[in-house]
């Protein structure tokens, strides 16, 4: 495959696609002829989601992609969640739709900086959230979820030192609801944070019997007025098994899809950001990829994810830690 500069410079493929093609069936073609996987993050356009073969939250995509028998993942998320694919099955091409996808939680946590928080705290545990790039993976003893925090946190000794990062609002909410002291890194997702507090309380108003629910990586004031706190999938567990009418979702947009086709006839209200006049509840970095990158990036095997080897081996044991815990803990 020649790769184009244009394509290396704009980090996708950029070729015009004719308006000819049907999209949704030359993908699904595509993909049984390359034998390839579709997975999308519950982030991803209500499109992606219904054409991938599987979605879910971080935890089950690593899952997943640990254990398919295709020969081409594509991974329709963010950066961080291809190289979580590529560290897992690194036989297997890993393609991104669009390598802009970055995430600012992992842009927060510097390697540099990160090994010396960790060399300064010789004797703790380094436990990262999934949302980092492989070199801080590499530096870390157990990689977790939104999913598997909690458990993971609780399945440590209580007198065990843990450094965890990068995000302090995940950080704060374990510390408090597993009574540890963890040391945390100051790092947060820009999307999680703008919801606004004050603007809740006045729908609440409005939808007097309506559940706020809300993703860990929200600030603390957020949490402690949800009624309910977890990970993507969780929340979508919540909201389905609930007997509730009425759900404000402080979390990224995308998930209200999956939300709605569980229960179509719930109301489910994004949370107000504290600005509203941005679309300040959509990850842009999510919402970078598109139909036509799918199509392009799966038509011409391009971009791919790789990671340097000797990072890998160091990242793929954290990472293995985790799912080994979850799985020893029925998730
Ligand atoms: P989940 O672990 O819930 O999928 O969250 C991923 C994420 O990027 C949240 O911002
Ligand atoms: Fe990263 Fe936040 Fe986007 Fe999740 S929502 S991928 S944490 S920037």
């Amino acid at each position: 495959m020649n790769i184009k500069s244009s394509w290396l410079k704009s980090g996708f493929v950029d070729e015009a696609i004719p308006t000819s093609v049907n999209l949704k069936e030359e993908i699904i073609r595509l993909k049984k002829e390359k034998n390839a996987i579709i997975m999308a993050h519950f982030y991803q356009t209500n499109e992606l989601q219904d054409i991938a073969d599987f979605v879910g939250d971080s935890l089950a995509l690593a899952q997943e992609a640990a254990k398919t028998k295709a020969d081409i993942i594509v991974l329709a998320g963010v950066h961080f969640m291809g190289e979580t694919a590529k560290i897992l099955s690194p036989d297997k091409l890993v393609l991104v739709p669009d390598l802009n996808a970055g995430c600012s939680l992992a842009d927060s946590c510097p390697p540099e900086a990160f090994k010396s928080f960790v060399d300064n705290n010789p004797d703790h545990t380094v436990l990262t959230y999934v949302n980092t790039t492989a070199k801080i993976k590499a530096l870390s003893d157990i990689v977790v979820t939104s999913t598997n925090a909690k458990t993971i946190v609780d399945s440590l000794p209580m007198d065990e030192k843990i450094i965890f990062g990068p995000d302090r609002n995940l950080g704060n909410y374990l510390n408090s609801v597993t009574g540890r002291d963890m040391l945390l890194w100051d790092g947060a997702c820009h999307v999680h944070e703008k919801f606004s507090v004050e603007k809740i309380i006045e729908l609440k108003k409005e939808y007097p019997e309506a559940i706020i629910l809300a993703h860990p990586e929200c600030k603390q004031p957020l949490l402690v007025l949800a009624n309910y706190v977890g990970s993507t999938a969780a929340l979508l567990k919540y909201s389905t098994n609930s007997d509730a009418n009425d759900f404000i979702v402080a979390t990224e947009s995308g998930i209200i899809h999956q939300m709605k086709k569980s229960s179509p006839n719930k109301n489910f209200i994004p949370a107000p950001p504290n600005d509203s006049t941005c679309a300040c509840n959509d990850c842009e970095y999510m919402k970078l990829n598109t139909m036509e990158k799918l199509y392009n990036c799966l038509k011409f095997e391009w971009p791919n994810i790789d990671v340097i080897e000797e990072i890998r081996k160091d990242a793929v044991k954290p990472i293995n830690r985790m799912l080994d815990i979850s799985a020893s803990k029925g998730l």
